[in-house]
């Protein structure tokens, strides 16, 4: 079929898109807030019910000793805790059953989803299968597939990037094929998110940089596309705001709670935007980059992020003009063309100033087809982007990312 052909099915797509998410009625969770805001979860967790709880978290943060307080707290109101901290970065659908296994035999009654991203998705999708025995965690990619509740689940995000606190998505790497692919249901949305700075202070400052550009993707991506309302466009405006103010200052002193409580709240807003609004392009080319070669995701947003808004710039200018004023780079009196760029430019000293390199080091030439062929499976029609991108288009790109 013809490109154009294919261009107006999928402008058709995201039409119908629009529509059904504005039905989808997207839970919120319960929002604890401010610094020592963790001492309020146990009370929370009795309130659901739970007495016997699985903390899904990884090795590094149980090493920091993360959890500890929590699990001192929950064990002195008779809650029976157990630990899993088996989760890898770019959880994989083994982590899942290992997970599941333990529940299992600890006969739990409820999850805590406690670190960055991929122990929250790990969390879920644990959670998911509890609820779907029947059902593996593969038959659950892409949308809606959940048909039935998770127990009791509650997240305590420790990297401000993600959103995955508040999202109803879960994402997870197939090591087979080396492929990273979503899971999509509004079970998946926790019922409580906390928000406390003090476990955000350990983050080393890359990983500090690589998750804030994460959320910085999320906010851009949700506003830039096609299907934003009111509630996202605000709240990716917020999340933008706050991410130009106050990013490169966290990356630089990473012990101040205001800096860690504010990017926090950036994560969360932008988490609320995507999960309605969507992402585009860099998410569908940073996933994988991930599941081929383990690049951080939030690292591979960074990377790509201004390669995507240059490719997209004349089909997003006013926007990306609103979000530069917002970000403060102008009064709103310039043409709409200058502030674009001015965005641009400043996603791309952002990267420089916190040491994030204009090319993925690990990238091979003759991986880039399959990159593309993926990476727009995924992105055609399923994120109304505001340029489509052909497999022409998106090789180009790639090779820009080329070391
Ligand atoms: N569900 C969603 O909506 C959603 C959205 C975006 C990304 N994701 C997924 O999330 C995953 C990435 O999550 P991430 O970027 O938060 O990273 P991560 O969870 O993989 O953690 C990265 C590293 O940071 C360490 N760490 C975490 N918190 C720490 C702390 N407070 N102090 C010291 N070290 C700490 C971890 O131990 C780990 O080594 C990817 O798999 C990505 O695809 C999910
Ligand atoms: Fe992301």
């Amino acid at each position: 079929m013809k490109w154009y052909l294919h261009k107006i099915l999928y402008r058709l797509a995201h039409l119908i898109m629009g529509v059904l998410i504005r039905r989808i009625d997207v839970p919120v969770p319960e929002l604890l807030t401010g610094v020592g805001c963790l001492k309020k979860l146990p009370a929370l967790l009795k309130k659901s019910n739970v007495n016997r709880v699985l903390i899904v978290t990884d090795k590094g943060i149980s090493d920091l000793g993360l959890s500890s307080r929590l699990i001192t707290a929950l064990e002195s109101i008779e809650i029976f805790v157990t630990v899993f901290d088996g989760v890898q970065a770019n959880p994989t659908i083994q982590n899942i059953e290992d997970g599941l296994k333990i529940y299992l035999r600890s006969r739990c009654e409820g999850i805590v989803a406690f670190g960055g991203g991929s122990p929250m998705d790990c969390a879920k999708l644990i959670g998911a299968r509890v609820g779907n025995r029947e059902r593996s965690a593969l038959k659950m990619r892409g949308g809606f597939k959940i048909p039935k509740k998770l127990p009791a689940l509650h997240a305590v995000p420790t990297t401000a990037g993600t959103g995955s606190e508040c999202t109803l998505a879960a994402v997870v790497t197939d090591p087979e094929n080396r492929e990273k692919f979503s899971v999509a249901s509004h079970h998946l949305v926790p019922l409580s998110a906390t928000l406390d700075p003090e476990l955000m202070i350990s983050l080393p400052p890359h990983i500090t940089a690589h998750t804030g550009m994460d959320a910085l993707t999320h906010a851009v991506e949700a506003y830039i596309g096609k299907i934003g309302t009111s509630f996202t466009d605000s709240q990716a405006e917020k999340a933008v705001e706050i991410i130009f103010t106050d990013l490169e200052a966290v990356f630089k002193n990473g012990d101040d709670p205001n800096l860690r409580a504010n990017m926090a709240m950036a994560s969360y807003s932008a988490g609320l935007a995507f999960t309605r609004a969507l992402v585009g392009y860099v998410h569908a080319i940073a996933h994988n980059l991930g599941g081929l070669y383990g690049v951080p995701h939030g690292k591979a947003n960074a990377i790509v992020l201004p390669y995507i808004l240059e490719f997209s710039r004349d089909a997003c200018q006013e926007k990306l003009a609103r979000l530069a004023v917002v970000g403060k780079l102008g009064d709103g009196s310039e043409p709409k063309s200058e502030l674009s760029v001015r965005f641009i430019e400043k996603v791309k000293a952002m990267n420089t100033n916190m040491e994030i390199p204009s090319r993925v080091a690990e990238l091979k030439e003759e991986d880039i087809p399959l990159i593309a062929k993926r990476a727009l499976k995924e992105g055609n029609p399923g994120y109304p982007v505001p340029k489509l991108m052909s497999q022409r288009d998106c090789q180009t790109i790639l090779r820009k990312l080329l070391p």
